[in-house]
């Protein structure tokens, strides 16, 4: 664990509504996340994304990025003193410059347990036609560092949802994303205060609050403040 003199400074990029952006906001206003970090910028490319009007509604800075202009976005990062960044249903692909410059400082979500059902063109409702079509028994969503090919980089954190009988896509993404909002601001938390990062060797390291020591999963851990939240949202 790593003591905390000034909370983390992070951007959120996201595309789209951004219920996960309102997670982690509401997340960082709970006596578990006092002052270890602050969504400190918004931006998206799409001038009608949900999640800047959420951004806006907490006085959090938002701003448009031009999805290609690396290093447009990397300038702006620095001008917000950004030092964590996390994509919340972002869907354009992050310029490789700005991938590089955030190594182990840039977060995913995926709504599939990695490495099944994710890269190019796998996001929304069809992430979870692939998974029902595959026939799985389960899915869930992965945390993960972002590194230069989409959904690749190594893993944070997971959590199992269940795929059940009756299930269509969209029963499937509601039962997936409550997990999300659980499960993402506290791996969020865990990288911005150093509990878990990439060593020198590009692997995954440390443990999230909560869990037991180098698991970054933490159903058998009956006691951990993870699992009961999680426990919570279904
Ligand atoms: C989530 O399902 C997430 O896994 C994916 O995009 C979706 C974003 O939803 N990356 P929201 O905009 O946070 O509501």
């Amino acid at each position: 664990m790593t003591d905390h003199v000034r909370p983390t400074r992070i951007a959120v990029l996201a595309s789209g509504g951004g219920s996960n952006l309102q997670a982690l906001l509401d997340h960082l206003r709970t006596d578990e996340a006092a002052g270890r970090a602050t969504v400190s910028l918004v931006a998206s490319d799409r001038a009608d994304a949900g999640a800047l009007a959420r951004a806006t509604a907490h006085d959090v800075p938002c701003a448009r990025v031009a999805p290609d202009d690396g290093e447009e976005m990397l300038s702006l990062l620095a001008t917000h003193g950004i030092e964590l960044v996390v994509l919340a249903g972002y869907l354009r692909f992050v310029p490789e410059v700005v991938t590089r410059r955030f190594h182990g400082r840039i977060v995913n979500v995926h709504p599939a347990l990695l490495p099944s059902f994710g890269g190019h063109g796998m996001y929304g409702i069809r992430v979870h036609r692939a998974v029902l079509a595959a026939g799985a028994r389960i899915s869930g969503p992965t945390v993960h560092f972002v590194d230069e090919v989409y959904d690749r980089g190594p893993i944070v954190a997971q959590w199992p949802v269940p795929v059940l009988g009756g299930d269509t896509p969209e029963s499937l993404a509601k039962r997936v994303l409550r997990a999300e909002h659980a499960l993402y601001p506290r791996a969020v938390l865990a990288v911005a205060s150093g509990d878990v990062r990439l060593d020198e060797s590009g692997r995954v390291v440390g443990a999230m609050r909560g869990l037991a020591d180098g698991s970054a999963f933490g159903l058998l851990d009956g006691s951990s403040t993870l699992a009961d939240a999680v426990a919570r949202a279904f």
